[in-house]
């Protein structure tokens, strides 16, 4: 009998786990999530959200995937269906699936830029381009958004293309044959990219000596030197829950997808405290250092604080391709940053497609092939909508709400489901089988309650904040509320499919999953 697909070896499995995690969030986010909320008094929200909800959630999520993988499910909703025997459960599972797809379907255009300026950045394209208003014009007219230098959307159309094809090449090739393979050589190439870099800033220092306030050093001192008194703004607090949210992947159900494929007695906590681990060296130790440093010592601190207050991509892309255009070897450093984004992305998007391939496979019966085929054909579509109607407000509808509400849904639902329904005692057993650590007995109780409390105000708190204003369109330009309203119905048209599918598996097989000789001999 053929078993269901593993992870080669535990290193394997920690690189994995880590690109799941490592991404974009860590090299363009978190730097801007830093510089806005406070600079070094950000770290402390920060720190105390990944000690009370990333942890533990992680440490959920894998307990939950590991869990569903002993029954053959690789997707929230078998997961859930089998930790609670509830007939609900299965149907707030498709919430796994749909944030996940989601996700992926606007993540992989942002990846594919970084493709497009690795390129860009060997062949010259940049050279001439000094300032940043001439690097936003070169980046708008590459979206399509406005003239400039690309008079077409053809070469953006081109690179997302190639993004696509490499992600499904990889996850054609299945687990431990395709993700794990290439996470074992992504993650340290990605991290001596990310130190090479970090020592390049030490080494830049004050480019020019006669203007001392534009170093790298006036950045750093920025990021972490707190603000105290911003300690008192619930914004800092909700942002660097965000921000713990998107970066270790919690509430998107690709962490349980990949625990999915972990042996029954595998350890979770070490090997979870690793992965966060290589996370947060990635995030504040790379991340931290890199963009904010190198922009302040070309533009000095005020105007990277407005770049960086402009978002994640005038600083990390804009900003990053127009500073390197000036230096000795900039081409080379500037590819280093590009293909070091890429990477991280391509790791993270990979496993935003895995719930919905093993979906298929599992409840119905598609093979690995034809699962990934398909998946690959629904992100196809997918992208074209916001390939097409990114300037009009798509791809920030889609992050609100299936990137950043959503994953806090599907967090509370899940430490819900796992601490109250399926039962913190033996939540607690499943949680420490294996381990090679003992965990300390509080988070028994910080799971069972500070967690789900946390979220609960986070929640609430968000609703009032922003999800009604957003949901209202308040502050949106009247141009474009026709495709954010284009991109809602398009997440509901997309939920509403993977409510209808569950509905289908189940009552076709009542959810139970195919065994992997009945996938491999699969249609
Ligand atoms: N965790 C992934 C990131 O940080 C999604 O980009």
């Amino acid at each position: 009998m053929a078993e269901r697909e593993h992870w080669n070896n535990r290193l394997g499995l920690i690189f994995a786990m880590a690109g799941n995690a490592v991404g974009l969030g860590n090299f363009l986010r978190f730097p801007v999530q830093a510089a806005q909320n406070g600079g070094g008094a950000f770290m402390i929200p920060y720190f105390i959200a990944f000690l009370l909800l990333g942890i533990p959630l992680m440490w959920v999520e894998w307990s939950i995937g590991r869990r569903g993988g002993q029954y053959g499910h690789g997707s929230l909703p078998g997961m859930f269906d089998t930790l609670t025997q509830n007939k609900v459960a299965k149907y707030i599972g498709a919430l796994g699936l749909l944030i996940s797809f989601l996700v992926m379907v606007y993540y992989v255009y942002i990846i594919s830029w970084t493709l497009g300026f690795s390129f860009f950045s060997i062949i010259g394209t940049f050279d001439g381009i000094h300032d940043i208003e001439t690097m936003k014009t070169f980046l708008y007219s590459y979206q399509g958004n406005g003239a400039g230098y690309f008079t077409s959307q053809w070469p953006a159309y081109f690179f997302l293309m190639i993004t696509l094809g490499i992600n499904f090449y990889i996850l054609s090739k299945g687990i431990s044959g395709g993700i794990e393979k290439f996470a074992t050589i992504a993650i340290p190439t990605l991290i001596g990219f990310g130190l090479l870099l970090v020592v390049w800033v030490f080494f830049l220092g004050t480019p020019d000596p006669t203007k001392p306030e534009f170093s790298t050093f006036v950045g750093i001192d920025y990021i972490w030197k707190p603000d105290f008194s911003l300690l008192t703004t619930s914004n800092i607090w909700l942002a660097a829950a965000g921000q713990v949210f998107f970066t270790l992947s919690v509430g998107m159900g690709t962490l349980q997808a990949y625990a999915s494929y972990l042996k029954k007695d595998d350890d979770i906590i070490l090997s979870g405290l690793a992965t966060a681990g290589i996370n947060e060296f990635s995030e504040v130790i790379i991340g931290g250092m890199i963009a904010i440093p190198i922009a302040t010592a070309f533009f000095g601190l005020a105007m990277t604080q407005d770049i960086a207050a402009g978002g994640a991509f005038n600083l990390g892309i804009v900003a990053m391709a127009s500073v390197f255009t000036d230096i000795p070897f900039g081409s080379i450093l500037s590819f280093i940053w590009f293909i070091l984004l890429f990477v991280a992305g391509v790791t993270s998007s990979v496993a935003m497609a895995q719930p919905l391939i093993s979906f298929l496979q599992e409840q119905f019966r598609f093979n690995r092939k034809k699962s990934t085929i398909t998946v690959g054909i629904l992100m196809l579509l997918g992208v074209h909508f916001v390939f097409l109607f990114f300037e009009h407000g798509f791809l920030d509808e889609l992050d609100y709400w299936v990137g950043t509400f959503a994953l806090v849904v599907v967090s509370l639902a899940e430490v819900i489901l796992f601490a109250w329904v399926f039962g913190m005692k033996k939540g607690w057993e499943e949680l420490s089988r294996g381990s090679d650590i003992k965990i300390p007995r509080i988070f028994y109780y910080i799971i069972k309650y500070v967690t789900p409390a946390y979220l609960i105000f986070i929640l609430a708190f968000w609703t009032f904040d922003s999800a009604i204003p957003i949901l209202l369109f308040k502050g949106v330009k009247e141009s474009e509320i026709i495709y954010r309203l284009g991109a809602r119905v398009f997440i509901v048209v997309i939920l509403i499919s993977f409510i209808s599918m569950i509905w289908l598996a189940w009552k076709r097989n009542n959810g139970k999953a195919f065994t992997q000789d009945e996938i491999e001999g699969g249609k």
